[in-house]
């Protein structure tokens, strides 16, 4: 089970705690929430700190945490010593849920880049049919706010350089397996904006930058666990195809602290990027970013020659209008990361 990793995360809890959101998280007080996506990278982390507040600072939340498989669910959340719900079943085929979920925060997707390409209907469908079936389950609940995450993915390649504002929008080829998971979350945002019309319901979407975190799942093939992986023994990062673009990278406590912000203080309809300025690199940068933060030796090997890229950077500015401010600097999401993997607690 994996309260080791919750006993380490309770020191960055306290760290959230002591930021300004602790001023207005009492609004989320005596609510229901029901967290898809609840043991992946984002989830985990989200449902820990849900957890936290009913055990260490006396919230009165009534938590229902879903995902896939009951076996993942009791692994993750098995040790809770608050009362949890665990919600096992696929999104798109509909959660056999009805009970009442205040705030619904739809975090299950496909969100693996390896595996959208092995299996890219389950990954539209996943998107699509399972956002549509969690937005149908909020209404009927009359729940007071869905947050949708939703990802920098949709700008696609962007047409201009520079950090990308919410309005902006990028060019892909629909006509492509690399277009599955752009144009799915694409769709599903429409898809709120549906419901919010439609429907009257009360939906926020968060484009997250590419995130990074100890929550995360250390046997996917996501690019970034293997750079920590490696980093950890020393061994040398391969970068397969260097090129220079950049990305922001945000380490998971920020996206988290982010959604929560967005539950009491987004406007409805709104998108957000989610990302903090501290940390924009090339992929190979990053990867240099954690062989420092790690205390590693790693070395870089390059696999081919670097190419031109476009830029991915998410400007905050909107962000940061609403009133959040990041409670963690990047180097110390790094550090976390590694030295949960060098003390094996996963
Ligand atoms: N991690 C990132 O860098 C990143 C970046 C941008 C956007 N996002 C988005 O944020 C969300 C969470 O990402 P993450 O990194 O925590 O993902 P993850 O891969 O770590 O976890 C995904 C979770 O969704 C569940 N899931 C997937 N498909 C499901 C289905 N059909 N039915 C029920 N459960 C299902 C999995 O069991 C798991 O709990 C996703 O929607 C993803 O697209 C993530």
């Amino acid at each position: 089970m994996d309260n080791k990793l919750y006993e380490y995360l309770k020191s960055d809890f306290e760290t959230i705690f002591s930021t300004k959101l602790s001023k207005v998280l009492p609004q989320l007080n005596h609510s229901s929430f029901l967290i898809t996506g609840a043991t992946g990278l984002i989830g985990k982390y989200l449902s820990y700190f849900l957890i936290y507040l009913v055990e260490k600072k006396g919230f009165d939340l009534d938590l229902t945490f879903s995902s896939y498989g009951e076996a993942e669910l009791n692994q993750a959340f098995g040790f809770s010593k608050a009362s949890v719900h665990l919600l096992p079943g696929d999104i798109t085929k509909g959660l056999p849920f009805d009970g009442k979920a205040d705030y619904v925060i739809h975090l299950a997707s496909n969100a693996n880049p390896a595996l959208y390409m092995q299996k890219p209907i389950d990954t539209e469908l996943g998107i699509i049919v399972g956002t549509n079936n969690v937005l149908s389950l909020a209404s009927k609940s009359n729940s007071k706010r869905v947050f949708f995450a939703s990802t920098t993915d949709v700008y696609g390649n962007p047409i201009k350089s520079g950090p990308l504002s919410e309005d902006d929008i990028g060019v892909f080829n629909c006509n492509s397996l690399r277009g599955v998971y752009n144009e799915a979350k694409r769709a599903a945002e429409s898809l709120c904006q549906g419901w919010i019309s439609e429907k009257g319901l009360d939906v926020v979407i968060g484009r997250f930058s590419r995130l990074f975190g100890p929550t995360a799942n250390f046997n996917s093939s996501l690019a970034s666990v293997a750079f920590f992986k490696k980093a950890v023994l020393n061994e040398p990062i391969e970068i397969l195809k260097p090129t220079t673009a950049r990305y922001s990278f945000t380490y998971v406590g920020n996206a988290v602290a982010a959604i929560l912000h967005l539950l009491i203080c987004g406007k409805s309809g709104q998108a957000y990027n989610i990302a903090t300025k501290d940390c924009l690199a090339e992929v190979d940068g990053f990867a240099k970013q954690i062989i420092t933060g790690s205390g590693s030796q790693s070395d870089i090997i390059y696999k081919s020659e670097r190419t031109k890229g476009h830029d991915v950077i998410l400007e905050t500015g909107k962000l940061e209008a609403s009133g959040f401010e990041a409670p963690f600097g990047s180097n110390y999401g790094i550090e976390k990361t590694a030295i949960k993997l060098k003390a094996g607690l996963f």
